[in-house]
């Protein structure tokens, strides 16, 4: 083999090695490559709260979800007392639709806001009235599930506070 073809086969290999990595990175969803697990920062709470519904059909919550950490995570679903079904809306165009995932950034947030990306809690068992607390468990991709109590407020109440800080 002369130099030439020595170069050729390098560079073969490195791009079939560039390939597996690109390919293995879009199956975890994340290029990091940390290892994430149990010294993920949990992310933390603000501001749930969930409109008193207006029936048992279905009830949003809304809250801010910071990400202390440096690594980047995912929303990927939740769970509550209230609901066998609660699923990750966003809005688009007015119209909310289901989504499998929602992005939280390396030390951001994920706001959840009336008009826009929300919980969407389908089928409730009862009612609940303003007052009352709804207990709503969130999963994420690496950080552990974290338990949120939300709020139930007047139907017209929206989070005054969300962009003071
Ligand atoms: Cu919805």
């Amino acid at each position: 083999m002369n130099a030439r073809a020595t170069r050729t086969f390098a560079a073969a290999l490195s791009l079939t090695a560039a390939l597996a990595v690109s390919a293995c990175s879009s199956d975890s969803g994340s290029g990091s490559g940390s290892a994430g697990g149990a010294d993920q920062a949990a992310p933390v709470v603000s501001g749930a709260f969930m409109p008193e519904p207006v029936n048992t059909r279905m009830a949003g919550a809304f809250m801010i979800i910071k990400n202390a950490s440096k690594t980047a995570d995912k929303l990927v679903g939740a769970s509550s007392p209230l609901s066998d079904d609660l699923q990750i809306h966003e809005t688009k165009d007015q119209k909310m639709q289901q989504v499998p995932s929602m992005d939280l950034p390396a030390g951001g947030e994920l706001k959840l806001e009336r008009g826009g990306n929300h919980i969407m809690l389908m089928g409730l068992k009862s009612a609940p009235k303003v007052g009352d607390k709804v207990t709503v468990e969130l999963r994420f991709e690496k950080a552990g599930p974290v338990k949120v109590e939300v709020d139930v407020k007047e139907r017209t109440y929206t989070a005054q506070n969300s962009t003071a800080h």
